[in-house]
């Protein structure tokens, strides 16, 4: 453990969120977006409810506030709420989807912003999907590329947040979403898995986060870089057993969830959660 590292695990401490998350009452494998998606495969509604209200039990039990958002029949996915938007210093910048299956979730998640007073919005002129693709780390934005979100969007982003925005390419089509190959950990601190990335994009990782933590091939296979931290308390797939020893020595607490069901449709606890910055 280098000297900084050390350094930040005895400082480790909670800062309460405010996320927005979506129940799954319309949750199914209808289609096949990605190579998680298998439509012929039996899923359990039900299952994923229960799964989905032990994470947001779990949210509201660690200080956090979360609100919901109401869900929309056809729109299976939509229990996906960081692809919502990307909301930073209470600007929300809109999602603009690849899929037409996910389009009509874009504009649904744009009005709850504008009903519930944000007043700072943009719908976006090119495609991203929200926190899938983009993660805040301190003050700096990462966005991925590459599957879903255009490049292009990443200048958009930078102009409207005002905040410096670092484009990283994925290649691995499992790891479709940034947020399924990266997690950010604190304000300077992320894990991620490097196969998933470029050669440039994994050198540009190096040079920006030496000591981050790297995933294995099996925790990234078993989602655990779609991860929640709060600074102290990292929500991730209970599966991830790797990740999950790394981040207690680095004076995390990993707290493992189990949603096997909204894995089916190749998301987990960070694809369910929005978290919205205020200014
Ligand atoms: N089925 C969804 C899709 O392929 C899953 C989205 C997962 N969300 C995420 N933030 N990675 O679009």
């Amino acid at each position: 453990m280098t000297p900084l590292v050390d350094q930040h695990r005895r400082r480790r401490q909670m800062t309460p969120r405010h996320l927005l998350m979506c129940r799954p009452s319309h949750f199914g494998v209808e289609y096949s977006i990605n190579p998680w998606m298998h439509p012929e495969k039996p899923c359990d509604r039900d299952l994923a409810l229960a799964q989905w209200e032990r994470l947001h039990e779990l949210y509201a039990s660690l200080g956090h506030h979360v609100d919901v958002i109401e869900p929309i029949a056809g729109l299976p996915d939509m229990v996906f709420a960081a692809n919502g938007a990307t909301v930073v210093d209470g600007k929300v910048l809109g999602a603009r989807f690849r899929h037409a299956e996910r389009t009509a979730e874009g504009p649904a998640y744009l009005s709850w912003f504008r009903d519930k007073g944000f007043e700072t919005l943009l719908w976006p002129e090119f495609i991203n999907e929200g926190e899938g693709d983009y993660l805040l780390v301190g003050r700096r934005i990462l966005a991925g590329t590459g599957f879903r979100t255009d490049r292009r969007s990443h200048a958009e982003a930078q102009e409207f947040f005002g905040l410096p925005v670092t484009g990283l390419t994925l290649v691995n089509p499992s790891h479709y979403h940034l947020d399924t190959a990266l997690s950010v950990l604190s304000d300077d601190e992320i894990m991620y898995y490097p196969d998933a990335f470029s050669p440039g994009s994994r050198a540009v990782l190096g040079e920006m986060f030496p000591d981050a933590v790297q995933a294995s091939h099996e925790d990234a296979a078993a989602f655990g870089l779609n991860a929640f931290s709060d600074g102290f308390n990292v929500i991730l797939p209970e599966a991830a057993t790797g990740l999950a020893a790394e981040l207690e020595s680095r004076g995390f607490r990993p707290i493992g969830v189990d949603l096997s069901e909204l894995l089916k449709a190749g998301g987990s606890a960070k694809c369910c959660t929005l978290e919205l910055r205020a200014s």
